[in-house]
């Protein structure tokens, strides 16, 4: 599969010399003089590698790179100078860039470093998942959430098509089929590898607040991998969950303050009221259950929330109340 490229220089010839050896490389090589279209061309497709001009007109080389690191952390950044300095080469590494390469430089030079960059990126990648990992299993952290522009930069291109062949925007489909239509921009956003099998899990996640198994099985048709390997990979992670969201969420806090005034007494009031144990859905979609250590109000213990709702100083009838109330609500909506 071509890896893609996105050039950002306001020199011409250095964006036509990169094409052209690129191209020669097996690279799809995108080009802009601006670094603002290459900001938002980031968020529309998802390239191995970018080759960023230290300094142009506007926005400065080591913004575009801080830039990168928040919109397209996989993507491996190198620098591209007439007038490289140590200080400057130090602070686009602190900033994220894998290398730099000083203009002129010579075809096997800059494909060297840039091959050299993309390895580098994906062993980088790779110990950060591993890291990821660990501290997810142990509960001290949890995956980035994805950029939600990214996801707003793939709705739009997908309605600019379907406008275009002439059929219903995203919005006019069923879920099943808006899902999958996104689903399939992830992976193509992804360039369809294996190794960007993360990123492509936490967008479809984002967008639809759960991994299905029709997006997983269609993700494993199309990177031709097992369903197996992704369910293995997206389990290690404990934010990611497999069952559609119910339309509220109740966290029940069962933390030292809440236990104390009564927390687990409040969480099998809402097990028992609900039918459901934390980690699932009532039947028919209304409520989702979860348990949590703190919810940093424990002056109002015990604490309850419903989506951003706070309920303070709970108790099993106030919280029955409160259900009955919810349904009442959405039943003449
Ligand atoms: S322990 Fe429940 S809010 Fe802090």
């Amino acid at each position: 599969m071509a890896r893609k490229m996105l050039v950002i220089d306001d020199d011409p010839t250095v964006l036509s010399s990169c094409q052209r050896i690129f191209e020669e490389e097996n690279f799809y090589v995108a080009t802009t003089t601006s670094p603002e279209e290459g900001l938002s061309l980031v968020l529309d497709t998802y390239f191995d590698v970018v080759l960023c001009d230290w300094m142009m007109p506007g926005l400065d080389g080591m913004d575009v790179i801080t830039r990168l690191e928040e919109t397209s952390p996989g993507s491996a950044v190198v620098m591209i100078s007439g007038y490289p300095s140590i200080e400057r080469a130090t602070e686009a590494m602190k900033r994220g860039a894998m290398d730099y390469v000083a203009k002129p430089f010579t075809p096997d030079e800059i494909i060297k470093t840039v091959n050299e960059a993309i390895q580098r990126k994906q062993v980088e990648e790779s110990k950060i998942i591993e890291r990821f990992g660990v501290l997810t299993k142990t509960g001290q952290i949890s995956l980035p959430s994805i950029d939600e522009r990214i996801l707003q930069a793939l709705s739009a291109a997908i309605d600019e098509r379907r406008r275009m062949e002439a059929m219903p925007s995203l919005e006019a489909l069923s879920e099943p089929e808006r899902l999958r239509e996104m689903t399939y921009a992830v992976i193509d956003k992804y360039n369809r590898d294996a190794n960007n099998l993360i990123g492509m899990l936490q967008a479809v996640h984002s967008y639809a607040g759960y991994l299905s198994y029709e997006a997983i099985g269609l993700i494993a048709r199309e990177l031709n991998i097992s369903e197996h390997e992704i369910f293995g990979t997206a389990s290690f992670y404990a934010q990611f969950k497999f069952e559609k969201p119910g339309k509220h969420l109740m966290r029940c806090c069962t933390g030292t303050a809440c236990f104390v005034g009564g927390g687990g007494v409040i969480l099998e009031a809402a097990k028992s009221k609900l039918g459901i144990i934390p980690g699932q859905t009532t039947k028919d979609g209304m409520f989702s259950l979860e348990r949590v250590a703190c919810l940093g109000c424990c002056a109002l213990a015990p604490v309850v929330t419903i989506d951003d709702e706070v309920y303070g100083q709970m108790s099993p009838a106030k919280l029955s109340r409160i259900i009955d109330k919810t349904y009442r609500t959405e039943s003449k909506e």
